[in-house]
């Protein structure tokens, strides 16, 4: 058995990023200053998109763009129990009640087909999860949306990178956001940002993430003077700096590089558990698309494994394999259940394939040698 602990997720960070974090923190300005604007450009221009903005996290961006769209109390947003806590919490967390739609078992999305049904007269946002970075079926969830006058907040956390019918998610639709977390497609350390063709939904978002301070506001009044500003409602403090910007700018250059990594490895994985009966594998929808392969989800036959998920998870641990469980079902967590009336069987499907899904190692710097390091010790704990 090999001593080295094989992760789930490992970040790919450049020399010429750690470089640029050096060269940031030396030169006297290492919070939001002239990266973070590099950064945003950057992002606009891969996005060809009016509006981007940097931010602590995903999470943040969720919030933010929600509290942007002005919930009032009861008002409801549709999404998936197969996702982050995150998604739920930012839901709750700018007023809204969580409507939960169950997943289709083979993209492991939202199943369209019962989209329509939880849509009410309270109903204001779709936040569609785009999971492990497998679009959704965008044409039909916005013919949907359209239909009933919805806003959707697509939660592209794991899809930065992914395509839709040859489409950059984030470079059309309504607003997108995604992770810069370590373990993602690309990483700023933390970090996300929110993608939007809004001007107001844009505006309030820059407005929320820095103290509510309107610096165009300030100008208006007509005094001169970049330092000063005005305070228009009460803000946040969620601005990324320059460091995490300098690591963002090279991720972005590398991350065509990344994802294709990412594919190669998956099909690694498809390619050499096809015939194995302890697994069923992920399958692909008949719609073009590119997935980004944030993580690789097969669900355990508990049957032919012998053994159920966790005790797969543990078995791998002990050889010094890390594996990923992503996630647990949102709905059944205590607070969901208590707030929401929500439990056990409203969502079969999901609860099923969180009983069952695993996340196993893959990451760009993952080499052929470790993948078939992964087969081979699946093997022994099969066999
Ligand atoms: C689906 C989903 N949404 C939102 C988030 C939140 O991302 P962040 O960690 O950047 O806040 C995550 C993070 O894992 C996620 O997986």
């Amino acid at each position: 058995m090999s001593d080295d602990f094989l992760p789930f997720s490992r970040p790919s960070i450049s020399q010429a990023a750690i470089d640029d974090v050096v060269a940031c923190l030396k030169s006297g300005w290492i919070t939001t200053g002239p990266r973070v604007a590099q950064f945003t450009d950057a992002l606009k221009d891969y996005f060809h998109a009016a509006h981007a903005l940097p931010l602590m996290s995903a999470t943040t961006g969720l919030h933010f763009a929600l509290l942007a769209m002005q919930l009032e109390p009861g008002d409801e947003v549709i999404t998936t129990p197969l996702t982050f806590a995150a998604t739920l919490n930012s839901i709750v967390l700018a007023g809204g009640k969580p409507v939960l739609v169950d997943i289709d078992p083979t993209t492991l999305n939202m199943d369209l087909n019962l989209l329509e049904e939880a849509i009410t007269e309270r109903t204001r946002v779709i936040i569609p999860v785009h999971f492990a970075g497998l679009p959704v079926d965008l044409d039909w969830l916005y013919e949907i949306a359209n239909k009933h006058g919805l806003r959707v907040l697509e939660d592209a956390a794991h899809a930065m990178g992914s395509e839709y019918k040859g489409k950059r998610i984030g470079s059309f639709g309504d607003t997108q956001v995604f992770s810069f977390h370590p373990n993602k497609n690309m990483t700023t350390g933390e970090g996300g940002c929110v993608v939007t063709r809004d001007q107001e939904l844009a505006e309030q978002i820059a407005r929320l993430r820095f103290h509510g301070i309107d610096r165009q506001a300030f100008n208006r009044y007509g005094k001169n003077g970049s330092q000063d500003y005005e305070i228009v409602m009460p803000g946040f403090k969620s601005n990324m700096t320059d460091i995490q910007a300098a690591i963002g700018i090279h991720q972005l250059k590398e991350l065509a590089g990344f994802i294709t990594r990412r594919n190669e490895l998956a099909a690694r994985y498809q390619e050499a558990l096809a015939d194995w009966q302890q697994w069923t594998l992920p399958t692909a929808p008949a719609y073009e698309h590119l997935h980004s392969w944030h993580i690789y989800t097969p669900l355990l036959n508990e049957e032919a494994a012998k053994m159920n998920r966790d005790e797969f998870m543990l078995a791998m641990k002990e050889k010094n394999i890390g594996t990923g469980l992503h996630y647990r079902a949102v709905h059944l967590y205590p607070y969901y259940r208590q707030a929401f009336d929500f439990k056990l069987g409203d969502f079969p499907k999901a609860e099923d394939v969180c009983e069952r899904i695993v996340s196993l190692p893959l990451f760009p710097s993952m080499t052929d040698a470790d993948h078939d390091r992964v087969l081979d010790v699946m093997y022994t704990i099969f066999n």
